[in-house]
């Protein structure tokens, strides 16, 4: 069994769907430890309690203080010795010193082709920019925005006047796929990282 840690600060959509697949032994080897949240209240919140998954807060709520709650965070997920680091939508820049601690281990979803629209409301930036096709990435983190080696990326297509709810839902949809995937490779050491690229055995 590999020792998996979640986190997130919003709705949960794809902490759940990593939940169903192993639920549903779609996804075999993997143990969610516990759930890690800077956020109380949240979707993902109730969707661990429901599923018996420890919980943890990081308090960020003291802007003056971020350097200590990055300090705890670290200290939190280190003492959980995990395997692997989901961050499903997680809506912070994680810790260097974490990053660097577990390098290769920690997996992001986010909702763009990147290297295009990293940071904040990257659907909405792709939306204002007109581009006719955008998508999802699962990758590695490294110490930049979003910049980690790629694992697997799934492209949507923009419908004409999409608003930005259609779009962020097209895009959920393949992000649930291929995170599942991704951690299923993961699960079965099937991923080897070279440099920047990510090779799939
Ligand atoms: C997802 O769309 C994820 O890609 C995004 O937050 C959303 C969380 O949704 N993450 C980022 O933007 C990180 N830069 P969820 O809570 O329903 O899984």
């Amino acid at each position: 069994m590999k020792r998996i840690v979640v986190l997130a600060s919003g709705r949960g959509s794809n902490f759940r769907a990593v939940l169903s697949a192993i639920e549903d032994h779609r996804i075999a080897g993997a143990h969610i430890l516990a759930l890690v949240s800077d956020r109380s209240g949240t979707g993902a919140e109730q969707i661990a309690r429901d599923a018996n998954i420890p919980i943890t807060l990081v308090d960020y709520s003291d802007k003056s203080k971020r350097a200590s709650s990055d300090e705890n965070l670290t200290k939190v997920i280190s003492n959980l010795a995990p395997d692997c680091v989901l961050a499903l939508g997680f809506m912070r820049i994680l810790p260097e010193k974490l990053v660097l601690a577990f390098r290769h281990k920690i997996i992001n979803v986010h909702p763009s082709l990147l290297p295009a629209f990293p940071g904040m409301n990257a659907q909405k930036q792709a939306l204002e920019y007109g581009v006719r096709v955008t998508g999802a990435t699962v990758h590695f983190v490294d110490t930049g925005v979003d910049t980690g080696p790629i694992i697997l990326q799934s492209a949507v297509q923009v419908p004409a006047g999409a608003t930005l709810e259609e779009i962020t839902d097209l895009i959920q949809a393949e992000e649930h796929r291929i995170v599942v995937q991704a951690l299923d490779l993961f699960l079965k050491d099937q991923i080897q990282v070279d440099g920047r690229k990510v090779l799939i055995k």
